[in-house]
């Protein structure tokens, strides 16, 4: 990021630069879990629910990118090592049912993480707006996302 770019960016960068490796900590490990659940999942209709949630674990991947390239551009470094991912998170890997066919509780897996994911983002849109437009522009998309999945999966329920 050039200077101009860089001085408009109103607030505490590394704090900033904190909040945002730790959101793009719990999106590798959603894109984790939601990807070992698609594989796993067995029972009546899985293959929708697979893909539903392939499509939701991609999605997944896709915020830790972008969240990665804003870090970059803020002139940060994003987590290195993928055994920091679960310490740095902002919620711990979630536990998944040993039951393959239970639907109730991988629903229950993805809203909660999806719910927890909205607050993490909300926390940085108001911390951001007004201050950093970029990032705020950035965690808003992501957001609007995030609250598709929940409904999605609340939706099934
Ligand atoms: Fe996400
Ligand atoms: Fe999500």
């Amino acid at each position: 990021m050039g200077k101009e770019a860089k001085k408009i960016v109103n607030l505490d960068l590394k704090d900033l630069l904190n909040e945002l490796n730790k959101a793009y900590a719990d999106e590798w490990l959603a894109h984790y879990a939601y990807l070992y659940l698609a594989r796993t999942v067995t029972g009546a209709g899985y293959e929708d629910m697979a893909e539903m949630l392939e499509e939701t674990a991609k999605q997944e991947a896709e915020h830790a990118e972008e969240l990665a390239n804003r870090i970059l551009e803020l002139g940060g470094t994003f987590i290195a090592s993928i055994s920091d991912l679960e310490k740095n998170a902002n919620y711990p890997y979630p536990k998944l049912s040993k039951a393959t066919d239970d639907y109730d509780a991988i629903i229950k897996t993805v809203t909660d993480a999806e719910a927890g994911a909205i607050d993490v983002y909300n926390r940085i849109a108001l911390k951001t707006q007004g201050k950093d437009h970029v990032t705020y522009q950035l965690v808003c998309h992501i957001l609007s996302e995030e609250a598709q999945h929940e409904e999605k999966f609340e939706d099934l329920k």
